[in-house]
Parts: structure tokens; C-alpha cells; sequence
């Protein structure tokens, strides 16, 4: 599930909550997954992942990684990213372009001390996307860092993305392929509205 803080009024922010509402009553599974392709300019390649979506603060979406993956260097290489989500229990996509950065070392560090001990032992042992001699190697990494005293407190390497959409497309399946498109795109500080054929 996504946490919903003071959400944003604008147009775009409240019709996502609508179709994330309407989801959870369609009973919509693995609802904050959202894919997230990103642009390394340094060695000129997209990529895409997905992560768990898991708070929309005002107009800031959030998640949290490793500042040491391959995503992060992505994101530290160009700071534009494309974000995706389909609830096919309600046959909607919605397509996000935004920029992306990091949250704060505070609001990482308080977010850590709630987590499970488990969840962190995983966060501390891992070398995120780095190569590893075998899974063995990483079920032993991660049974050494249960033993470890200070569970709770936030590597310097992990923590928050947080990003804000400039462009929504909302993407309505129908019968006949009569799908409907609606895009919200932010020009001047405000939203302009445009029907796209599907
Ligand atoms: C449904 C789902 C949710 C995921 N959520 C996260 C997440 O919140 N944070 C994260 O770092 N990786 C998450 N992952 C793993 C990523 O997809 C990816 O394997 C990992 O972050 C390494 O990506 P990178 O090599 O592009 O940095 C998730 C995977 C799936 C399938």
C-alpha cells in the first residue's frame, strides 16, 4: 500500500488517489509496485526496474534504494526518470515523467529506525547490483549482518528517492480498443489537459 500524506490538490495528484482507491476496492495486488526507467548519459542506456511506491507526500513520490546501485548512478547521471504503473484490475496505466532526487539524511535515518531489524540486515549487507561470487555468499552476508549490534541505524548508502511528476498520462482500457487518454503536463506552473487518441 502507498501512505498518502497531504496530498497535493492539484488535478493530476487527486485523479491518481481516485484511480489508487478504486483499485484497492478492486482488490488490485502488489499496488505500489511502479516501474522506474532511468537514462545513464555516461554510457548512454535506459533501463528500467520496478520498486515499491511508498509515499506520495504532497507532490513527491516516494521510494527507497541503495545509493551505490545502478539506478542510483543513473539517477546521479541524469535526473530525469519515467515512472510506470498498470492495475489491470481496473485496466488503467499511468504514465509519470518526473525529476528525480534524494531525500533528506534525517527523514532516511528516522524512516530506517522503523523498519524491521530483518529488512535492515538485508539493506546493510548488500552491495546493490554489485557481482557476487554466488546467492550462497549473499544468504551468508546477510546471516552475519543479523549478528550486527546496531540495526537500526541508516547506512550512509541507503535511503530515499523522492520524485515529482511534471506529466501524467492516464490510460483507461475499453471495449473496442476505444481506450481513453487524458494527459496533465505542468508548462508555466500550471496543468494543461490534452485528449489523446488511443
Ligand atoms: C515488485 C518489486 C518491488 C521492488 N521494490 C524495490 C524497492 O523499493 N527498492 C529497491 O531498491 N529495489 C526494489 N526492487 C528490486 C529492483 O527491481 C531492482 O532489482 C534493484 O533495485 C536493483 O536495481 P538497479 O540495479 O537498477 O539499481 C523491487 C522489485 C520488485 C519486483
Amino acid at each position: 500500500m502507498i501512505k498518502f500524506n497531504n496530498l497535493n490538490k492539484e488535478i493530476p495528484f487527486l485523479l491518481f488517489k481516485a484511480k489508487y482507491d478504486k483499485a484497492v476496492d478492486a482488490g488490485q495486488k502488489a499496488i505500489e509496485a511502479i516501474s522506474i526507467s532511468s537514462f545513464n548519459k555516461e554510457i548512454s542506456e535506459v533501463d528500467s526496474r520496478y520498486v515499491n511506491l511508498k509515499f506520495i507526500t504532497n507532490d513527491e513520490f516516494i521510494f527507497f534504494s541503495n545509493y551505490n546501485s545502478v539506478k542510483a548512478a543513473s539517477f546521479n547521471s541524469h535526473n530525469q526518470i519515467a515512472a510506470l504503473v498498470y492495475w489491470p484490475s481496473i485496466n488503467v496505466q499511468i504514465r509519470i515523467k518526473a525529476e528525480i532526487k534524494k531525500t533528506s539524511n534525517e527523514f532516511n535515518k528516522k524512516y530506517f529506525f522503523d523498519r524491521s531489524e530483518e529488512k535492515n540486515a538485508l539493506a546493510i549487507s548488500s552491495n546493490q547490483s554489485k557481482p557476487i561470487d554466488s546467492y550462497n555468499q549473499v544468504k551468508e552476508n546477510y546471516n552475519k549482518s543479523l549478528n550486527n549490534d546496531n540495526l537500526k541505524k541508516c547506512p550512509e548508502f541507503w535511503g530515499g528517492y523522492s520524485f515529482t511528476p511534471y506529466y501524467f498520462e492516464f490510460w483507461e482500457g475499453h471495449e473496442s480498443r476505444l481506450n481513453k487518454r487524458e494527459v496533465y503536463e505542468k508548462s508555466d506552473n500550471s496543468w494543461k489537459h490534452l485528449v489523446l487518441q488511443p
